[in-house]
């Protein structure tokens, strides 16, 4: 069965405590939550104080996606405001191996994220230090675009290349994933799927919630 991830990017910012409530009521099992910096994409989201108040909402896992540059020094930071599993970018981080280091020596998971143009093939020597891969499968940076169709083949590569070495990394899809392609994205491979608009801005969250789950 799939872990759902609702991402509160999509939320009303002004009634987070609501959409806490939903993710917290529903058969959701993370709360996702983007952190951007105008930096290294080009939009900023919400960062460390906003995160502190889901984190005294929330009564499931917070799966915190850095999209982010020199993640490094907000690392600590993010575990103080109540992150559980810390994913930093494949493209962001020269030193990747050692930003995971300090992410599991906190007591966090580890997670690599790619954008839709890094190839899998890249996270080979990455792969057995870490918790979880996040294919990215819309450019970075804003919720509500569509899925970059391309990103199926990437999941299912990156399934083998898991399977090829038996390890136990989850792979999470993230990026305009919607009730239509869900079906098809867990059957190329992925255990997690992040989902914004498909969750919050639906009729009935929790029915929405509900029916990913039930794939
Ligand atoms: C995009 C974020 C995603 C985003 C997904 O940069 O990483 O997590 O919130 O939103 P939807 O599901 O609406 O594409
Ligand atoms: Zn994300």
């Amino acid at each position: 069965m799939a872990i759902i991830a609702p991402s509160l990017l999509a939320a009303d910012f002004l009634q987070l405590q609501k959409a806490c409530d939903i993710v917290n009521n529903s058969e959701a099992d993370w709360f996702h939550l983007d952190v951007m910096d105008g930096r290294f994409v080009p939009n900023i989201s919400y960062g460390l104080p906003v995160i502190e108040h889901i984190k005294k909402a929330a009564k499931k896992p917070c799966d915190v996606h850095l999209m982010i540059l020199e993640p490094e020094n907000f690392t600590e930071a993010f575990r103080k405001a109540g992150a559980d599993i810390v994913s930093v970018h494949i493209e962001a981080c020269p030193h990747l191996h050692r930003n995971i280091q300090q992410i599991k020596s906190l007591g966090m998971k580890a997670g690599v994220a790619i954008n839709p143009h890094t190839p899998v093939e890249s996270l080979k020597d990455i792969l057995q230090d870490i918790d979880m891969v996040n294919v990215m499968t819309v450019n970075p940076g804003f919720g509500g675009q569509s899925f970059i169709p391309h990103s199926i083949h990437k999941i299912r590569e990156l399934r083998r290349m898991i399977a090829e070495r038996g390890l136990h990394v989850k792979i999470e899809v993230d990026g305009g994933v919607t009730l239509e392609n869900a079906q098809a994205i867990l059957h190329a491979g992925a255990d997690v799927l992040v989902a914004g608009n498909t969750v919050f801005k639906s009729p009935d969250p929790i029915a929405t919630i509900r029916q990913l789950k039930e794939l």
